[in-house]
């Protein structure tokens, strides 16, 4: 069913839509997908910020004309939005759909902690690793030093 953003922005022909994104995200999600300024994408997108949603109460979409799933970093896309949807439209049709979550191991998308971590030495910096240690409440550790991050110290450590 089609609530609200219906209103605000007609159905695309060709590429993404990313659905159900934790309110105020969008922007992030953006980010991660490189395209914000400097690098502007020259296709159009529409962000829909606080649409109306039956499951979620308020949730954020973006939609991304001439793009593709191959283009998409589904391992920072999950940890930017756990549990949004990424819609493949083809004609018009969502040919499919997946469901974005957390992944076990994320190498280069959360930065660590600590600042005596190898990963945030200046020289000789280490790309930081994270594994997942539990799903609820969700925890990363970091494969270097030990350190943990929690789910509220997620949106803060994206280093995209
Ligand atoms: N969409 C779009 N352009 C299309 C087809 C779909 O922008 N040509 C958008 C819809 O507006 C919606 C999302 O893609 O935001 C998913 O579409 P659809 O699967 O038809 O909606 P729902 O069944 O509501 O999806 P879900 O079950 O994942 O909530
Ligand atoms: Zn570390």
């Amino acid at each position: 069913m089609d609530r609200g953003d219906g209103l605000l922005v007609r159905k695309i022909r060709e590429g993404v839509v990313v659905d159900h994104i934790p309110p105020g995200r969008a922007f992030t999600v953006l980010r991660v997908l490189g395209l914000l300024p400097p690098k502007p994408y020259s296709g159009r997108i529409a962000i829909v910020i606080n649409a109306e949603s039956g499951k979620m109460g308020r949730k954020d979409i973006v939609k991304i004309e001439g793009y593709g799933v191959e283009d998409l970093s589904l391992e920072a896309l999950g940890i930017v939005a756990p549990g949004a949807t990424v819609n493949v439209v083809r004609e018009y049709k969502v040919v499919e759909k997946r469901r974005l979550d957390l992944p076990e191991e994320a190498s280069g998308v959360l930065r660590c902690p600590n600042p005596t971590c190898i990963t945030r030495k200046e020289r000789e910096k280490a790309t930081p690793r994270m594994r997942l240690v539990s799903r609820s409440p969700a925890k990363y550790r970091c494969v270097y030093c030990g350190s943990t991050i929690s789910e509220e110290e997620f949106q803060d450590l994206i280093a995209i």
